[in-house]
């Protein structure tokens, strides 16, 4: 039963190629969320599309509002407070969402909550299981690839993170080799499963900073594949795949527990697109299991780019005051904080 303290957010994600709309009550409650994707749109292109993104977005924002008011049962007078991603992210799409949280606001005399995508992506977890600290996020997504300290709400130390790739760039551009489609991560990810770890690929970045990189496995997949079809040889796409899979996995934990250690930390969080990953999400369950980390992942359909991680995340910043005027403007880049 809601009562008058319970905050309700209305979010707004619309960066990349997902136009979604949710309400979330007090942070960790989702009570709905509307998420429509233009995968379909964008497969045909073999990657998303920026401008096709954003018109897109354009078409289908006003519908994505309604729909979720519908389900949630609920109207413009129940929200307490108004949040959206302000960046990091596609310009043309981010200013959809950032028009449509604005005008809202305005119309309804709403706060404003300016949210990070990589925040919303890490309290996609609080939907899970509320979050205990300190921990260390790892965010592993298209755009992303950090090792986060965090030693309470809110407040994000960034320690290491890619050089080059994020994974998930590295996953999709490994499946468009493989002529797997777009996006690449589930595909490969499946395909791992059904393969054996046969082939001979770089542990990239075996050191011991938190830093990553995912270009030279890249390139290195790209060069075997074609190397093999230069000989005439056909291509193992499921052992490639595994083995593929396998350095990535072998570098995300290593790194990650290694941060846990030197850090004292006994709570671990993943987020992103790549969380999705089942071998990523069984690797790091075992080892967790075995160290004594408490591990939380999100739900699968809150690992993608979805609005209820910014309804969580938002709840937060409002709760710390974070407010924005109506001049609020996306931007592209943007360090997390
Ligand atoms: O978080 P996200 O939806 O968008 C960004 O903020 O980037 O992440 C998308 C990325 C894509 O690279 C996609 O291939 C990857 O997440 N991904 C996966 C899986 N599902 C999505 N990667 C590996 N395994 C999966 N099951
Ligand atoms: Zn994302």
């Amino acid at each position: 039963m809601s009562n008058l303290k319970d905050v309700y957010i209305l979010a707004f994600e619309s960066s990349c190629d997902e136009t979604s709309v949710s309400i979330v009550r007090n942070g960790h409650e989702e009570i709905a969320t509307v998420v429509l994707s233009q995968i379909d749109i964008h497969t045909l292109y073999g990657g998303v599309v920026p401008e096709i993104a954003s018109r897109q977005h354009i078409e289908k924002i006003t519908l994505v509002i309604d729909e979720c008011l519908k389900k949630a049962n609920m109207t413009m007078q129940d929200i307490t407070a108004i949040a959206v991603t302000y960046g990091p992210g596609l310009i043309g799409s981010l200013l959809i969402g950032l028009q449509a949280a604005k005008t809202l606001a305005y119309v309804y005399k709403k706060p404003l909550v300016p949210v990070h995508h990589i925040a919303g992506h890490i309290y996609a977890n609080n939907l899970t299981r509320d979050m205990e600290f300190p921990l260390i996020a790892l965010v592993v997504s298209g755009g992303h690839t950090e090792l986060i300290y965090m030693k309470e709400h809110y407040s994000f130390e960034r320690i290491g993170g890619t050089l080059d790739d994020a994974v998930g760039e590295a996953y999709d551009k490994v499946a468009r080799i493989l002529n797997l489609g777009y996006p690449g991560g589930p595909k490969i990810d499946a395909l791992a499963r059904e393969g054996s770890v046969t082939y001979e690929l770089p542990i990239p970045l075996d050191d011991d900073s938190y830093n990553f990189s995912f270009s030279g496995l890249k390139s290195a997949v790209i060069n075997l594949v074609h190397n093999e079809e230069q000989r005439g040889n056909e291509i193992r796409t499921a052992d490639l795949a595994a083995t593929f899979q396998d350095r990535v996995v072998h570098i995300l934990t290593k790194k990650t527990m290694h941060a846990l250690r030197q850090y004292k930390v006994h709570n671990l969080i993943i987020a992103g697109g790549v969380s999705a990953s089942v071998g990523i999400r069984d690797s790091f369950a075992s080892l967790c299991k075995d160290n004594n980390i408490q591990l939380t992942i999100p739900s699968m359909q809150h690992c993608t780019d979805n609005a209820t991680m910014i309804g969580a995340a938002g709840y937060y910043a409002y709760k710390l005051g974070r407010r924005a005027g109506l001049d609020l403007n996306a931007k592209a880049t943007d360090s997390l904080h």
